[in-house]
């Protein structure tokens, strides 16, 4: 089956979202509220499949097809989507109340439970999203030690705010309009143990923060090796400068101590999202008491760093703690299963490759996983017809049943042998598509 096929297939299964699109593409920018919702089919003549609800590992269409979700809403529902426990602790705080704009003991018993869980954190404060977490996370690290100078990795992600918006994908070294020239951000390669020493070396004692996913997402799914986090860890202390761990897809997913408790090396602050709100919006930052404390307004110059209008609301702060409890009384067994499980799958889809005789890269850490097709790009330039490998591949596995992000994405509890077992088929079948597109 060639990409002509599969786009015949897509349209006929997608009829109504075709409808939707239409309308969406002429109220939103783009059609979409958050850039990568388009799955970049715009580039294939096609829309995004509409979703109408969501339930266990599956998303069903407004076309009323059923896929295995493996982007589990943006990596939050590790549960699986809508599990019967968040509705129940939805309908109960519901019943008191969605939103005080006040302090509520629902909150303080999920920021509890993240402090008990995580290492390195002694105090938090809640927001409603990673990005702000990561924001106001490198606003305390300046405050903190009166510097201005941040480093970050490249490929990282931190969300969309402006402090950290450099080096998002290759190539790296792109401008983005609407973004002031910043001085104060600079930016090394993940995982160079060489290069992070060098940049010690030439600017330590201005450095305020190395902000890092403990695993890099967005920039591929890889895992920083334990000597880097060490080396990162060493230079920060000796240079007084914060470490920042983005922990926002990493934390209560690689274990309930989230990354740091996982590799066993303790940040100064932590940025969390995702997992802790179980489904709803939130983040949260927190660490040292020594750093935390310039938050507090009643300290003569504080950092003005907050939460915003829905932090600590009383419904994400429910549907978290439920979350957490429930990953809590599942114990260690949980996570050795579902990274066991990960791992175990991405081996089976290296044995697919190479079974293809694709040169496809397959990269996963514990529960998180990605394939992309970039290295292919230099043999697929010698056809111009082809479609992009990377979108093609998304748009081939929505028609064989299958949804991702990032070529796959990430496991839930829901994720059974059985689902495992149908999508290393579609990939199997995806696989041979591309191969034979590039004969
Ligand atoms: C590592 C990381 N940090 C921060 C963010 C931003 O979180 P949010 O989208 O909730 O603002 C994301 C989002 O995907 C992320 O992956």
């Amino acid at each position: 089956m060639d990409n002509l096929d599969n786009n015949e297939i897509y349209l006929n299964n997608n009829k109504r979202s075709s409808e939707l699109w239409q309308r969406a593409v002429d109220l939103f920018p783009g059609g979409i509220s958050h850039n990568i919702r388009t799955w970049d089919f715009p580039k294939l003549g096609l829309y995004p499949p509409f979703i109408k609800k969501a339930k266990g590992a599956f998303l069903y269409t407004e076309d009323g097809q059923r896929l295995i979700d493996f982007w589990i809403g943006h990596y939050s529902n590790i549960l699986g989507h809508t599990p019967d426990i968040l509705i129940d602790a939805i309908v109960e705080a519901t019943h008191e109340g969605t939103h005080f704009g006040t302090v509520n003991e629902r909150a303080l018993k999920l920021g509890e439970e993240i402090r008990k869980a995580t290492p390195s954190i002694e105090q938090l404060r809640f927001c409603s999203s990673g990005s702000e977490a990561t924001s106001y996370s490198v606003r305390l690290a300046r405050g903190f030690t009166h510097r201005s100078l941040v480093v970050k990795m490249q490929g990282g992600w931190h969300g969309g705010n402006s402090q950290l918006f450099k080096d998002i994908s290759p190539p790296f070294g792109v401008k983005y309009r609407g973004l002031v020239k910043d001085p104060n951000l600079i930016s090394c390669s993940y995982n160079d143990i060489d290069e992070i020493k060098k940049c010690f070396e030439q600017f330590g004692d201005e450095i305020a923060a190395v902000i890092l996913e403990p695993v890099l997402i967005s920039g591929g799914v890889e895992a920083a090796s334990k000597e880097f986090l060490q080396t990162v860890r060493h230079l920060t202390t000796k240079y007084g400068a914060v470490l920042i761990f983005d922990e926002v897809i990493t934390g209560f997913r690689l274990s309930y101590s989230s990354a740091q408790g996982y590799f066993g090396v303790t940040p100064d602050l932590t940025c969390l999202g995702k997992i802790i709100g179980g489904g709803l919006a939130i983040g949260a930052y927190g660490g040292k008491k020594e750093i935390m404390a310039i938050a507090n307004p009643e300290n003569g110059e504080s950092v003005w760093v907050g939460g915003g209008t829905f932090s600590g609301n009383p419904l994400s702060s429910s549907t978290g703690l439920a979350t957490l409890n429930a990953l809590k009384e599942r114990g260690s067994a949980f996570y050795d299963t579902l990274n066991k499980t990960g791992e175990d799958f991405v081996k089976s889809i290296k044995d697919l490759v190479s079974d293809n005789s694709l040169p496809v890269k397959i990269s996963g850490a514990a529960s998180l996983m990605s394939i992309n097709y970039n290295s292919l790009e230099k043999i697929k330039s010698k056809k111009t017809n082809l479609p992009n490998l990377n979108t093609f591949h998304q748009m081939s596995l929505i028609n064989k049943g299958v949804f991702v992000r990032g070529g796959l994405g990430a496991l839930s509890s829901e994720h059974k042998k059985d689902l495992l077992d149908h999508t290393l088929e579609a990939l199997d079948q995806t696989f041979k598509e591309i191969s034979s597109m590039l004969q």
